[in-house]
């Protein structure tokens, strides 16, 4: 079997490479990535030491270069990682994110209907489902929620998925679609919360919490994630969509308290910010579907997921300290000094 793991270098694509060779060390991987800033090869570098890895840089929606790719490889199954995935970056410059996130999804199933396949998966997410109230804590997104999205990444993101929907029924191309909650864990870029969060908070620095700090996410330990996605590609049924998330709610203010707490750092380093435009209020999955048809269940509560991943953190400082002393500084003051 051989499978391309398009956006490897990222935060799940390369937890899920590792998955992989540890799963089916007789399945020979193959991960791409543009190498974007949010791409980063160091994070593949016990791979490389597989022989069953390789890695090839490239765009996923350069049809040419990834027409002449499923030409020469002839893969079994395709997952599809490969995004812009910043929600506070799609609003400053959405651009990229049609063009990636969409057409690059494109480019990658055109090339699956010339070159043939038995599985494309996409990779997508919760938030195609806008968001729920606060006060309704009984409502959870099921796989037939409305598509509803706030964000243009949201919006490409939920292109994207319809796209894939519609190769399968126009050209019977094998699709799945995943569509999972907040991940936390080892290789999280740093502008997102959590890897945010533990970084300034290690350097004593504030932390900038959007508007009241009150809205809601649905966290789910990485390696659970690509858990399900190992299952959905093998058992999962063609044309199908999967939620996964694992129950694990906690308000944004909840998260950054329980971090200081575990880095015994001051909770007067809490800053509150200016709101994120369109703000998702509630995130919440019910993975009944998953759990009933394939048997997935989430394996790391949160409570010890964030231990774990506050370890990894204090483990590979290197890791994260040479994405925040780059270009990642200027992001940091861009985005942060007005609001
Ligand atoms: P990430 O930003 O860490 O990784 C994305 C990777 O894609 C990067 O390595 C980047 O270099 C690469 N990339 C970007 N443009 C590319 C292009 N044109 N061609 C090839 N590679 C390109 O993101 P992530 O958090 O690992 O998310 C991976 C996928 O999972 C995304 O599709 C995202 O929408 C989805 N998702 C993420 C979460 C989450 O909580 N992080 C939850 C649900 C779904
Ligand atoms: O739900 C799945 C999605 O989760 C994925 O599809 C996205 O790719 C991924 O980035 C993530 O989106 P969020 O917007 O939920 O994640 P982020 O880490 O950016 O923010 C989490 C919450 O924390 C959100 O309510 C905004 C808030 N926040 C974020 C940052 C970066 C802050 O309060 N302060 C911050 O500095």
């Amino acid at each position: 079997m051989k499978i391309l793991v398009t956006g490897a270098a990222g935060f799940i694509g390369s937890n899920f490479v590792y998955l992989m060779l540890e799963q089916h060390p007789d399945y020979e991987i193959v991960g791409l990535d543009l190498l974007t800033y949010a791409g980063n090869l160091e994070t593949l570098e016990e791979a490389m030491k597989n022989p069953k890895f390789k890695f090839t840089k490239g765009d996923i929606a350069d049809r040419d270069y990834i027409f002449n790719l499923f030409k020469e490889e002839k893969f079994d199954i395709v997952v599809n990682f490969a995004a812009e995935s910043h929600v506070d970056r799609s609003i400053e410059d959405p651009g990229i994110f049609l063009r990636t996130n969409i057409l690059g999804t494109q480019v990658l199933m055109d090339a699956c209907r010339e070159y043939g396949i038995k599985r494309y998966h996409q990779v997508s997410t919760d938030e195609v489902y806008g968001d729920l109230p606060l006060d309704r804590p009984d409502l959870f997104f099921t796989e037939e929620t409305p598509i509803h999205t706030s964000s243009p990444y949201s919006a490409s993101k939920a292109a994207a998925d319809l796209l894939v929907l519609a190769y399968h029924r126009t050209f019977g191309l094998p699709v799945s679609i995943t569509r999972c909650s907040n991940n936390y864990g080892p290789y999280h870029f740093p502008e997102k919360l959590i890897p945010l969060i533990i970084s300034r908070a290690l350097a004593d620095e504030s932390l900038p919490v959007y508007g009241t700090g009150e809205n809601v996410r649905d966290w789910l330990y990485v390696k659970d994630h690509c858990i399900a996605i190992d299952k959905v590609i093998h058992d999962g049924k063609v044309g199908e969509v999967y939620n996964v998330g694992g129950h694990n709610e906690r308000t944004n203010l909840e998260v950054v308290k329980t971090i200081l707490h575990e880095l015994g750092k001051p909770e007067s380093l809490i800053t509150y910010v200016g709101d994120r435009k369109g703000h998702d209020m509630r995130y919440a999955i019910d993975p009944t579907k998953i759990s009933n048809e394939l048997g997935w269940l989430p394996t790391v509560k949160f409570d010890d997921g964030i231990k774990m991943t506050i370890k990894w953190y204090l483990d590979n400082q290197d890791w994260w300290k040479n994405i925040i002393s780059g270009d990642y500084k200027n992001y940091y003051e861009k985005m942060y000094s007005n609001r």
